[in-house]
């Protein structure tokens, strides 16, 4: 049998405190060597671009694929989104698929979660934080949501270069974490934050890193292309960069490649993986005035430990459908 769980039973099961502890076990993993991460598979039928994205966790045992779709006529032509993904979690003792499930929400929470993670081990420990968040779609509410469950945040700063968009974070936000979320009018009024993320679709630096404060830690998850970045050169180059993955920053991240290939930076820039800072094998912040920067380009590790996590509180729920296929 196949457990099916649309969107709505996916978001029922699954939060943030919960996924971060999920996607550091998954972080661990990798790091410690008992993960499988091909690189992601790419397909570009006339139409979109087609994402296969497998991983195996040994000591998890969570084996799944994501396949992710971006078709950017969908919502014209088809009155579908731009995106739409959806997992396929096997049994790794006999490689049925046992769920297939929504990955739209799950992609949100697991990326938010990476972030948390990385939040918890690299920003400074104040009793009270501001946090700044680029972009108002869809991942960087979870984003905000990851930063408040890492750290104690007393207000937080948004910025989206649509008024709309802003409008409808801080409304749903701040009910949802009970917050007080200020409307910034541009990107600089947010770099007053101890934590930033930058979340949004641009292709070219958000804002000018030398005026970024000494102490700060961001999470960069936005742009994942060799040629697009959301950081300038100025705030990597004063960053201590950690990545969720060495190979993913120098195929996929341009924030990285871009001032590495302008001999701006050398490659030893990058300093470790996250995986590397959570097993303790290299050193996270040493003092409170150092910038840590996390890259996150979203691997398939967070999609299968997400899937597992969801799948074991749904069966325990009773949710979903089962289907013989
Ligand atoms: N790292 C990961 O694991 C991961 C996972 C999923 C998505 N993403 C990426 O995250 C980004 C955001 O995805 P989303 O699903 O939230 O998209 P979205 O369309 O819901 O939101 C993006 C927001 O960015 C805003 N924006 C664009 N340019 C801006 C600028 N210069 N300044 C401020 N705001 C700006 C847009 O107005 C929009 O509100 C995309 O690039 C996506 O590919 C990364």
């Amino acid at each position: 049998m196949t457990l099916i769980l649309n969107k709505a039973d996916v978001a029922s099961v699954l939060d943030m405190k919960d996924c971060m502890v999920a996607v550091e076990q998954a972080f661990a993993e990798l790091s410690g060597g008992t993960a499988v991460l091909p690189l992601r598979i790419g397909i570009t039928p006339p139409e979109g671009l087609s994402l296969y994205m497998p991983a195996y966790l040994k000591k998890m045992e969570a084996l799944a694929c994501k396949v992710v779709t971006v078709y950017k006529n969908n919502p014209m032509k088809h009155n579908l989104p731009t995106t739409i993904g959806k997992v396929l979690l096997q049994d790794p003792t006999t490689g049925d698929v046992i769920c297939i499930m929504n990955g739209g929400y799950l992609t949100a929470v697991r990326t938010g979660a990476a972030s948390g993670v990385a939040t918890k081990y690299l920003a400074r420990n104040d009793k009270e934080q501001v946090a700044g968040i680029l972009g108002a779609g869809v991942q960087a509410k979870m984003q905000l949501w990851a930063v408040c469950e890492a750290r104690n945040i007393s207000k937080a700063f948004v910025y989206d270069i649509s008024d709309t968009a802003a409008d409808a974070f801080i409304a749903e936000m701040g009910k949802k974490l009970n917050l007080k979320i200020i409307k910034a009018k541009t990107a600089d009024e947010l770099l007053q934050a101890d934590i930033i993320c930058t979340a949004t679709s641009s292709p070219s630096p958000l804002f000018d890193g030398n005026k970024v404060r000494e102490g700060t830690h961001i999470n960069g998850i936005g742009s994942h292309t060799p040629t697009a970045r959301e950081l300038d050169s100025a705030i990597v180059k004063r960053s201590k960069f950690i990545g969720d993955s060495r190979e993913a920053c120098f195929k996929e991240a341009g924030d990285i490649m871009i001032p590495v290939n302008a001999g701006e930076i050398p490659e030893s820039h990058f300093y470790a993986e996250l995986g590397e800072i959570i097993t303790g094998k290299k050193q996270g912040r040493v003092n409170d005035r150092e910038i840590t920067l996390f890259k996150s380009n979203g691997l398939a590790i967070q999609d299968a430990a997400a899937a597992k996590l969801v799948y074991k509180k749904a069966v325990a729920a009773g949710i979903g459908i089962q289907v013989e296929i």
